[in-house]
């Protein structure tokens, strides 16, 4: 048996950072991983696989659509499906090895294995109790479930599947115009499959400003997804390696199917708190199955603390991370705190699209005076080179103090785009303060800078 300041359960993007933290700030730490590699489901089957796969079909598309008109001609390049597999589980190793360095290098003990709780105090992995002064569980979350469709990883898939597939569907079916079901549909689209998305919904991405889902979806449209809009999947079955999936439209409850070589289901994720036995150490939950924590990440058992996809709030790696240095602060004494008002959300399709606090809707239910700062990518000489002119950057202030209350980028990098505004609210900074930032030319982000010069006396180049 071997005893800790902190054992951490779950080494995914809240766990392992939060076990390193702990370890800088010089806590005896272990972090339990039941999964062969560190990382979580982050470096194994999400940000990092999806982003390795959306790059890799985005080069494909940029060879297929704006190679010839920069005057680079050739044959377009042909998919080795098994290559860029290959190449993606490179990059998922690359990865997940970096965190298996950086454990040995903080000296952080890994302990392999599923852990449990028997007590508060006490971890259990296999048949070894290890004694921990503060636990926190990182477990993190799996896919939802949606009746009468049963994923079997094969024809049916979860994202995890979608990202082995053993070949390019010809006709793909999603279910859900949400984060996953957009950028493994790109994918999909990208390397020649029909795709079609089935949302409830009526807005893709919901709770996204209204204007970019708006451009978002048709710019999606564009480049040849199809979506069947305010539908609700009833059920998906398959039969010789085919799939049907039956729709029903909310508008007049008239059903459909639509047949499909691979669905995609990719309606949301749920915490993963399976096998933990957090109910008898006396854990309480929420009512959507999330770890009750307070303002300090602490659940109702002393000892015990909860970050990352397993409590509330966004399903975001960064977040994750940010709760992970917290929780180690806060356990080592310190203040550690995370500002949940300025998370950055990216969905990396082509063109990204992010986002950081307010939506203009929420402003309007809120009934806040509020201004409005736009700027199109037509006007950014750097996008317009590039073939990348298609979007905006769309900047909510305050209408009589000028403070930054939100952003909402679609557009060329948008995702890296974002954390200027992200700075600038940490701030607590004015519009007009990123206005008179020099910003140098040409970039994509001088389009932020005239968003921000639109929220005063006008943009130049609109
Ligand atoms: P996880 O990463 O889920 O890690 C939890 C770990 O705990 C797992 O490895 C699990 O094996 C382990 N574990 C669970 N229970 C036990 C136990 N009892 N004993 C031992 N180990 C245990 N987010 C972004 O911010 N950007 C993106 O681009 C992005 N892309 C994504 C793409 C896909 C396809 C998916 C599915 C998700 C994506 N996400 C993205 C979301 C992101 O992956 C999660 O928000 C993030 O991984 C949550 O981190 P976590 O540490 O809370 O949990
Ligand atoms: P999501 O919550 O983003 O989207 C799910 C979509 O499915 C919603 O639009 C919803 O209305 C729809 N839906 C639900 N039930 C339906 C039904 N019966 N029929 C049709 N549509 C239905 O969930 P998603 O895409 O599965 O992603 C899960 C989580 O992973 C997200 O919370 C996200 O934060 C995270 N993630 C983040 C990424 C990023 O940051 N780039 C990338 C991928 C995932």
């Amino acid at each position: 048996m071997a005893s800790y300041d902190l054992i951490v359960i779950g080494a995914g993007p809240g766990g392992y950072v939060c076990a390193i933290r702990a370890a800088q700030l010089g806590l005896k730490v272990a972090c339990v991983e039941g999964r062969d590699t560190l990382g979580g489901t982050c470096l194994n089957v999400g940000c990092i696989p999806s982003k390795a796969l959306l790059h890799a079909s985005h080069q494909l598309h940029e060879a297929e659509h704006n190679f010839a008109k920069m005057g680079l001609k050739g044959k377009s390049p042909s998919v080795d499906w098994t290559q860029m597999l290959a190449y993606k589980d490179e990059t998922i190793e690359a990865n997940t090895k970096g965190i298996e360095f950086l454990f040995k290098k903080n000296k952080v003990d890994w302990i392999k294995g599923w852990a449990s709780i028997p007590a508060a105090g006490q971890v259990k992995v296999g048949d070894e109790v290890h004694e921990a002064k503060n636990i926190v569980v990182a477990s993190g979350s799996e896919p939802s479930s949606l009746p009468g469709v049963e994923v079997d990883e094969k024809t049916i898939v979860s994202s995890t599947g979608a990202l082995t597939l053993g070949k390019i569907p010809k006709k793909l079916v999603v279910i859900g115009a949400g984060v996953i079901g957009l950028e493994l549909g790109s994918v999909y689209k990208r390397l020649g499959a029909d795709v079609t998305v089935v949302e409830f919904l009526d807005v893709i991405t919901p709770g996204m400003d209204g204007e970019i889902q708006k451009s978002f979806k048709r710019l999606l449209e564009k480049q040849g997804l199809k979506f069947i809009m305010g539908a609700a999947v009833q059920g998906a079955t398959t039969k010789g390696g085919k799939a049907t999936v039956t729709y029903k439209l909310r508008k007049d409850d008239s059903e459909a199917t639509l047949e499909a070589d691979t669905v995609l289901l990719a309606t949301g994720r749920r915490p993963f708190t399976e096998g933990l036995g957090l109910a008898d150490v006396g854990v309480e939950m929420t009512e959507r199955g999330q770890i009750k924590t307070d303002g300090h990440y602490a659940t109702s058992t002393k000892g015990i603390y909860a970050i990352g996809d397993a409590i509330t709030g966004p399903m975001l790696a960064h977040k994750a991370e940010d709760e992970g240095m917290a929780v180690a602060e806060i356990i080592a004494g310190q203040a550690g705190h995370v500002n949940y008002g300025v998370i950055p959300g990216v969905i990396y399709t082509h063109p990204e699209v992010a986002n950081v606090g307010q939506t203009e809707e929420e402003l309007k239910e809120e009934g806040r005076a509020y201004k409005v700062g736009k700027f199109s990518f037509m006007g950014n000489g750097r996008a317009k080179a590039n073939f990348a002119a298609d979007g905006f950057v769309k900047i909510l202030a305050d209408k009589t103090t000028d403070r930054i209350l939100g952003a909402h980028i679609i557009g060329p990098m948008a995702g890296d785009l974002i954390h200027e505004i992200c700075v600038a609210m940490e701030f607590g900074a004015a519009a007009e303060d990123l206005a008179r930032t020099c910003h140098a030319h040409p970039t994509y982000s001088e389009a932020v800078r005239e968003a921000a010069l639109a929220c005063g006396d006008g943009a130049i180049h609109a």
